[in-house]
């Protein structure tokens, strides 16, 4: 995993610093009512140089907008002084979200990359309000926002770059230090706390993106049970791991089926956190699709784009990113994470279209296109978490391409039976500038759904509504009272140059905060 910048709260300057970042906004710019730059922060450097920081500070140059980042410079002959100066726009005080703090974060991380600034503080006084200017955030959560736009732009996979290369070296690999600079002594344990918190959610996000981004031929299921034991040790969470034998007792013959022609074989991973002094604490199920390489099988995919298939365990990554992070945060619900983990190849014993399964459930179901096989092994997923009896069920999936066409590259479906839980979970993602886009499930869809041979079939033979057609077919396996909702990632597990503090090629971890924020608010 990339090392995560280390974020440390801090009353005076310790060391040597490239750069110090300071904050602005437009209300204040627009007064011309320079920023606190003087002692301590600036010890050493002469009144000259003060002035050149103010002078500047009241020029036209620096706009003080949202998200404009004007870097300052000087030479000086000591080279004990500060001669570097960021400031950073945060708009009109009044119009100020924690999504946008967010993006100046990541504009802020982006300018650090390119002046190669390495160990740099950030001035936080001017979050605090001032009388005269008062926001509905509190500074805290200004800084904490700031602090993920920040986090989330520092990750780069670079696992499969060898050591000489010359890509090994670019980006932002080498600065990792970001002091939080306050005056106020009182503050420092709260924002320790906080950027602690912030540390956390990194760490899950890299992990869920790490996971996404693995090719294939490495991330196998077996790979990826490997690791999920493995972090289940780090984290404090029990594992499972159902080979296919145990999946047979299970009657998981979807799953089963959909793995049968790969010579990979799944494996179905179990993850439990159990808050501690809780008594009856609720129980959430989280559900991800874990399909690690989808040719499509026999009804093979075209071979444009199709690399990005790795990325189809992406719900996966989500729900175990979700579940770290939930348990770095210790909160009060018990999670259990269902992931089935297969590889949808087309080698001789691969099912073929026309063939009939028996899910878990008992429903029969005729396969009409190998490629739609993230609801099968869902189906059974989803299947067993109700025998668990949890209060609510959620799965994750890049299930369908029709999500794109749906909702393009801005939010993600959301599908279920409880119109609670939709909107406890789209607020959760509001929150965290995740947004989630409902879609109906009228239960007429399912007659698309209707086989001739079999209870139900995975596919129609047109292309409507395919987003709905997923969910109601996983709908066709939730029981009466089961509270259950289903997002479809498909568009936005990869490739999010179009937002901010995602990556802008490969995994973006996106909804691994606002579910672990979900669990924490449910
Ligand atoms: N993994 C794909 C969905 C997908 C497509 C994810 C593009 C990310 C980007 C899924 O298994 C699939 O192939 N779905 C089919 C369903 C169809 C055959 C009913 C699809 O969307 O075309
Ligand atoms: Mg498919
Ligand atoms: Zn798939």
């Amino acid at each position: 995993m990339p090392k995560l910048p280390l974020l440390e709260a801090r009353t005076a300057i310790l060391g040597e610093v490239d750069a110090i970042i300071i904050p602005v906004f437009q209300d204040l710019r627009e007064k011309a009512i320079p920023p606190k730059v003087t002692s301590p922060f600036f010890e050493g450097n002469s009144r000259n140089e003060l002035e050149i920081v103010e002078k500047f500070f009241k020029s036209d140059i620096f706009s003080a907008q949202v998200g404009s980042v004007q870097g300052l410079r000087w030479a000086t002959k000591n080279k004990n002084v500060l001669n570097h100066v960021i400031f950073a726009g945060l708009g009109p005080i009044s119009e100020l979200s924690e999504e946008k703090i967010r993006k100046v974060g990541a504009q802020v991380w982006a300018k650090l990359v390119s002046e190669k600034s390495r160990s740099v503080v950030i001035h936080v006084d001017p979050f605090f309000d001032r009388s005269s200017l008062k926001s509905d955030l509190s500074h805290l959560r200004k800084i904490r926002a700031f602090t993920e736009g920040l986090v989330l732009s520092a990750y780069e996979f670079k696992k499969y770059k060898s050591v000489g290369s010359q890509d090994s070296k670019k980006g932002s690999d080498f600065s990792k230090r970001i002091s939080f600079l306050t005056s106020e002594k009182s503050w420092v344990a709260s924002l320790e706390w906080h950027l602690n918190q912030v540390s956390a959610m990194g760490e899950a996000v890299y992990l869920a993106r790490d996971w996404s981004n693995e090719p294939s031929n490495y991330g196998t299921p077996t790979y990826f049970s490997n690791e999920a034991r493995k972090l289940s040790r780090q984290y404090g969470l029990s594992c499972r791991i159902l080979t296919e034998k145990e999946m047979v007792r299970e009657r998981m013959s979807l799953v089963l089926g959909v793995g049968q022609g790969s010579v990979q074989p799944s494996q179905f991973v179990r993850l439990e956190y159990l808050p501690k002094k809780v008594k009856n604490p609720k129980t959430i199920v989280l559900v991800g699709k874990g399909v690690t390489f989808d040719s499509g099988g026999i009804s093979i995919k075209p071979s444009l784009r199709m690399e990005d298939m790795k990325h189809d365990m992406a719900g996966a990554a989500t729900v175990l990113g979700a579940t770290i992070l939930a348990s770095c945060w210790q909160v009060p619900n018990r999670i259990i994470t269902l992931i089935p983990f297969v590889e949808n190849m087309p080698d001789g014993g691969a099912i073929q279209p026309g063939n009939v399964l028996t899910a878990r459930s008992g429903k029969t179901v005729e396969v009409i296109n190998t490629d739609a096989e993230g609801r099968l092994i869902l189906a059974d997923a989803l299947d067993y978490a109700q025998d668990l009896k949890p209060h609510v069920i959620i799965d994750v999936a890049t299930l369908t391409g029709a999500v794109s066409v749906a909702l393009g590259k801005q939010c993600c479906a959301i599908l279920g039976n409880d119109d609670e839980l939709i909107s406890a979970l789209r607020d959760a993602g509001s929150l965290n500038g995740e947004r989630i886009w409902p879609l109906p499930l009228y239960d007429e869809y399912g007659d698309d759904l209707k086989s001739d041979c079999a209870d139900l079939k995975n596919s129609s033979n047109d292309a409507l509504g395919g987003t709905i057609r997923g969910a109601i077919f996983l709908k066709q396996f939730i029981r009466e009272k089961t509270r259950w909702a289903h997002l479809d990632i498909a568009a936005m597990a990869y490739d999010l140059g179009n937002l901010p503090y995602y990556p802008k090629k490969g995994a973006s971890g996106a909804y691994v905060r606002t579910l672990a924020q979900f669990i924490a608010d449910f």
